[in-house]
C-alpha cells in the first residue's frame, strides 16, 4: 500500500524523512540503507547531518551511476555519494557502495546486484521521481522487474540533468542503474517528490495503472511505501488523497 503524507513545505518533507530514518536506524544499527542523488532527498541528508546520529554499523547502496565519466569527475554519483551523504552523516565510506562505472558495466551491474543480496538487501530504500515518473533511472518502458542493468537515459532526463555539466553534450548518454525489480525487493520504500514540476508524475504514481510507461506506478506493488510531498507536488493528486 502506497502511504501518501503531504508536508507544509520541503523543510518539512526532509524532517518527515529523516525521522523514518531515524527510526529504522534506531531500531537495527546495521541498517542497509540505499540512497537516491539528486536535489530532491538533499533536506533528508541534511537533517540527519544535524542529527549527529551513530551510523557507523549502517551500509548504503546508491541508485544508480552514470557510465562515461572519468573517475575523478565531480558528478559521478560517486562523488555526488561522498558529497552529499557519506560525509555530512558521517558514514563509513567502506560500507557505502556506487555501480562501478570504469569497468565492464555488464559485469558491474552484475556485481552490484549480487552485492545487495549478498549485504541482506536493503532495509530502507529512500528515492525521488524523475518529471517523466522514473526511479533510479529506470526510464518509461524499463521493465518492472529487472535486477541492477545498463541503461539509457531519456532525451528529457538528460535535459534534466546537464544544469550539473557544462553542457548537454558532456552529460552523460548512459548509466548502471537498479533495476525496479532491485527496487521492490526493499523491505521499504521512501518517495520524495517536490515542487509543481513533479506534480503530474507524482499523481500518475499513485493514482495512475501500474504501467511501465510510469515507472513510479510500480510502488503501488510494494507492501510499504510511503511518498512524502509538499503541497506543489501533491496539486495534481485526486482530492480524496489528499484530504485523507
Ligand atoms: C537519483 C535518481 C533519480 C532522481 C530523479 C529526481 O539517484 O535515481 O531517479 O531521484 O531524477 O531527481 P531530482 O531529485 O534532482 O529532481
Amino acid at each position: 500500500m502506497t502511504r501518501l503524507i503531504v508536508l507544509a513545505n520541503a523543510a518539512a518533507a526532509g524532517e518527515t524523512g529523516a525521522d523514518l530514518i531515524e527510526a529504522a536506524v534506531a531500531a537495527d544499527p546495521a541498517l542497509v540503507l540505499g540512497v537516491a542523488t539528486g536535489s530532491s532527498p538533499l533536506g533528508i541528508w541534511a537533517a540527519l547531518a544535524r542529527r549527529r546520529l551513530d551510523v557507523s554499523r549502517v551500509s548504503a547502496f546508491a541508485l544508480d551511476e552514470y557510465l562515461g565519466l572519468p573517475p575523478d569527475h565531480p558528478e559521478s554519483y560517486r562523488a555526488v555519494v561522498a558529497r552529499d551523504i557519506i560525509r555530512p552523516l558521517g558514514l563509513d565510506p567502506a560500507r557505502v557502495r556506487t555501480p562501478d562505472a570504469q569497468g565492464d558495466p555488464e559485469a558491474a551491474a552484475r556485481d552490484y546486484e549480487a552485492a545487495i543480496v549478498d549485504a541482506g538487501g536493503v532495509d530502507l530504500q529512500v528515492l525521488g521521481i524523475g518529471r517523466n515518473g522514473h526511479i533510479g533511472f529506470n526510464e518509461p518502458g524499463s521493465s518492472l522487474a529487472a535486477p541492477t542493468h545498463v541503461a539509457e537515459l531519456s532525451a528529457e532526463t538528460r535535459r534534466d540533468n546537464a544544469r550539473y555539466f557544462s553542457s548537454l553534450e558532456d552529460m552523460p548518454t548512459r548509466c548502471i542503474t537498479q533495476g525496479i525489480g532491485t527496487i521492490l525487493r526493499a523491505r521499504r520504500l521512501v518517495l520524495i517528490a517536490l515542487g509543481e514540476a513533479k506534480a503530474q508524475a507524482v499523481a500518475a504514481a499513485i493514482d495512475g495503472p501500474v504501467t511501465s510507461s510510469l515507472p513510479a506506478s510500480a510502488l503501488q506493488l510494494h507492501p510499504d511505501a510511503t511518498v512524502l510531498v509538499d503541497p506543489a507536488a501533491a496539486s495534481c493528486l485526486a482530492r480524496h488523497r489528499v484530504a485523507s
